[in-house]
């Protein structure tokens, strides 16, 4: 990958529809990830093997997982909590599994039923398995910007999380700002405090909330300190329900749009994107939101 190479890191299917209210078939959530391809993203995360209980919009996992048009050349991540989610990751076929823990006590007790080191001992057969498999490994961390429960998070927190994910031998790190509370100043404090700590800039993938507005000039503070992957949501949709407050992922058409002006490739055609966009909003029966949803791209007249 060169410099000017920007990955996205699709979770629309995954963190933008696990907290929807309507139910949504199975059927749509395919076509959505059809859809998806069709414009260019090479890592979709599909969907959870967690609980139906803590997560019923996603119940269907294991269907969706066995409906799926796998496409060459695309990774088609699945977030999995312990071991009986890597069981069931493991029958659907999966071959990269995300991990989700978070940098906050109370968040973690919240959405997980464990503490930060029981989810570290959770993962641990998790991941032996994963790497005997040969399967591609993310760790999320979640509320690395702010707790909905306990208010602000130290870089420290994060750092001691990330620590123990890369331990465990986690390819890649998501450091999640999940209630949309941090700005570019808390990007380079927690970046800057995870890069002095020996984790690698390419190791990193920040994901971000837009809950007030903040994304993209995350985004653009962390392109500066050398960041390269981003998760991002189409249509805008995300939020989690042990999250009180959380709003919308950062929306992938405008990271899109965002990327183009500043001259970096991703692969993604804004176009098609959008409807795919437009279909996951007709979906949930609502109108696009999004900024770049809603202007669409710039077409000088
Ligand atoms: N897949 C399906 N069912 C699972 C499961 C999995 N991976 N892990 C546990 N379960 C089931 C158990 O069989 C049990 O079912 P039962 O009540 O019918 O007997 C129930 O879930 C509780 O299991 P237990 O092992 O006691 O776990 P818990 O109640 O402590 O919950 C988690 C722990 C991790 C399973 C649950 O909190 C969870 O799935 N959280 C996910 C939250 C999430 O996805 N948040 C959004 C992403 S940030
Ligand atoms: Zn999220």
């Amino acid at each position: 990958m060169s410099d000017r190479d920007v990955r996205i890191y699709e979770v629309g299917p995954r963190d933008g529809l696990q907290n929807e209210a309507t139910p949504i078939p199975t059927g749509a959530k395919l076509r959505f990830i059809g859809l998806l391809a069709d414009a260019g993203l090479r890592e979709i995360e599909a969907t959870s093997f967690v609980s139906p209980k803590a997560i019923p919009q996603l119940a269907d996992a294991d269907a969706l997982m066995a409906g799926l048009d796998r496409r060459a050349g695309i990774r088609y991540p699945v977030l999995v909590p312990n071991e009986r989610g890597l069981e069931r990751a493991e029958a659907a076929g999966a071959d990269a599994i995300a991990v989700f823990t978070a940098a906050s006590e109370a968040f973690t007790q919240a959405n997980i039923n464990m503490s930060i080191g029981e989810s570290i001992d959770a993962f641990r057969p998790v991941l032996a398995r994963a790497r005997d498999l040969g399967w591609w490994t993310r760790g999320y961390v979640s509320t690395a910007f702010g707790c909905p429960y306990q208010g602000e998070v130290g870089e420290a927190a994060v750092v001691g999380v990330a620590q123990e994910l890369i331990g465990l031998g986690i390819d890649e790190l998501s450091i999640g700002d999940t209630i949309g509370v941090g700005g570019p100043a808390d990007v380079r404090r927690v970046v800057g405090a995870l890069t002095a700590s020996g984790i690698g800039v390419e190791r990193l993938a920040m994901h971000f909330h837009d809950t007030r507005g903040t994304a993209l000039a995350n985004v653009s503070s962390a392109l500066e300190l050398g960041v390269r992957c981003f998760d991002a949501s189409t249509g805008g949709t995300g939020g989690c329900p042990y999250a009180p407050g959380a709003a919308g992922n950062l929306a992938t058409e405008d990271l899109v749009y965002l990327l183009d002006r500043e001259g970096l490739t991703h692969g993604v055609d804004l176009d098609a994107l959008l409807v795919a966009a437009r279909h996951v909003a007709g979906t949930l029966g609502r109108p696009l939101s999004t900024k770049v949803g809603q202007a669409g791209g710039w077409r000088v007249p």
